[in-house]
């Protein structure tokens, strides 16, 4: 079976990388690796994102999938072929880097139709006209690459991975150097058009914001391992792990020290009292965890004998829509904070008590990070 015969028109293709390994060895230093064996499935026409933090590897994932970095070991396969060993120009791969070079003696507008009439695209003036009026970028058409600011390049190199209309398209931080204002137009305009034409997309980006509203699926990276697969709603609801947990989510989650008790169905916390989990499994009494608590889960309750953690507040903000109180729990060196509705009102020396639902309350191994079921 072809894809061809299964994918929409254009032959939308998936991307499959399997234990995909980057071992970098420069004379003299010691072997390096970025990349630890990755596993990703994205299916034909989806967008997924790839967010981590500074040096965990997504560029060189990036790289190593367009063809401009060699894999020390592991499978890249687009649709049904393997492209490993393929040299770049052959894996009919967009490629949206910020660093890819542009012609200095060609305008933006040459530069975008460079590569399309070489290969005698046809259309290709109306699908440059079209995507950069969808870029709102017209004004710089006339101008030399010389002349553009880092936000301007920024967003013709976009334009030209998305004029070649190809069916992987692989971008790196792409919105990075635009002012907020300007990117949150060009990230709909972006998904709007991965929507429509339908490219297998992976997006490189550290801003879970960015990578939130654009993701299908998301792939938290940490130290050249994929820590968690899944939609955004799953990474943020079902964290597999802490480093997870705290990567994605703002305010970001409480993480505190806990002691189980009944088998991990409860969590004490300091010498505040316990929260009710949903954990099944069998910890020891007494067994040291850390608990994971997300702000927006918590709620703050009178202290009238409420089931929950009893907390004094250190500090209250009132931010319009919500507040976000801080309270610190007796025996726990850690604030807790905690998003409350708009219209309660705190000060700092309220005693109060923290209630949160069982089934948002996470437990974490405390030595290994990894989540407790
Ligand atoms: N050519 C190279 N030689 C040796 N080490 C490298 C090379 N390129 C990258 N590295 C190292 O590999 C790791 C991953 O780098 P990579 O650029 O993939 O990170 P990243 O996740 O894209 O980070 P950032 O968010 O800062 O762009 C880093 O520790 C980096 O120093
Ligand atoms: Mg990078």
């Amino acid at each position: 079976m072809t894809e061809a015969t299964t994918a929409p028109s254009r032959g939308a293709r998936g991307l499959t990388l399997t234990d995909l390994v980057k071992t970098y060895s420069a004379r003299g230093r010691e072997e390096f690796q970025a990349v630890k064996g990755i596993d990703l499935d994205v299916r034909p026409g989806e967008l997924v994102a790839l967010l981590g933090p500074s040096g965990c590897g997504k560029t060189t994932t990036l790289r190593m999938i367009a063809g401009l970095e060699t894999v020390t070991s592991g499978s890249i396969r687009i649709g049904d072929t393997e492209v490993s060993q393929m040299p770049a120009a052959k894996r009919g791969i967009g490629v949206g880097f910020e660093s890819y070079a542009l012609y200095p003696p060609l305008d933006v507008r040459e530069n975008l139709l460079y590569g399309l009439k070489a290969r005698k695209v046809s259309g290709a003036e109306q699908m440059v006209d079209s995507i950069t009026a969808r870029l709102e970028m017209e004004d710089l058409l006339p101008l030399r690459p010389a002349g553009l600011s880092s936000g301007q390049k920024q967003r013709v190199a976009l334009a030209r991975a998305l004029v070649r209309n190809p069916p992987v398209l692989l971008l790196d931080e792409p919105l990075s150097h635009l002012d907020a204002s300007a990117r949150n137009r060009v990230r709909r305009e972006l998904k709007a058009l991965q929507r429509e034409f339908g490219y297998t997309t992976i997006v490189v980006t550290h801003d879970q914001v960015e990578a939130l509203s654009l993701a299908d699926r998301l792939a938290v990276m940490n130290q050249g391992v994929v820590q968690q697969f899944g939609t955004p709603d799953e990474v943020f609801d079902d964290p597999e792990n802490l480093f997870v947990a705290e990567f994605v989510g703002e305010p970001k989650i409480n993480v505190i020290a806990g002691a189980a008790g009944d088998g991990g169905a409860a969590v004490r916390i300091g010498d505040g009292g316990s929260f009710a989990t949903s954990v099944r499994g069998s910890l020891g009494a007494e067994a040291t965890v850390t608990v994971g608590l997300r702000p927006q889960d918590c709620a703050l309750v009178a202290d009238d004998g409420a089931d929950g953690v009893r907390c004094r507040v250190t500090y209250f903000e009132h931010l319009l829509e919500y507040g976000l109180a801080t309270v610190a729990v007796p025996g726990v060196a850690d604030p807790v904070v905690v998003v409350t509705p708009a219209q309660d009102r705190f000060e700092p020396g309220d005693d109060a008590v923290v209630t949160a639902p069982p089934e948002r309350v996470y437990l974490f191994d405390a030595e290994t990070g990894g989540r407790l079921r």
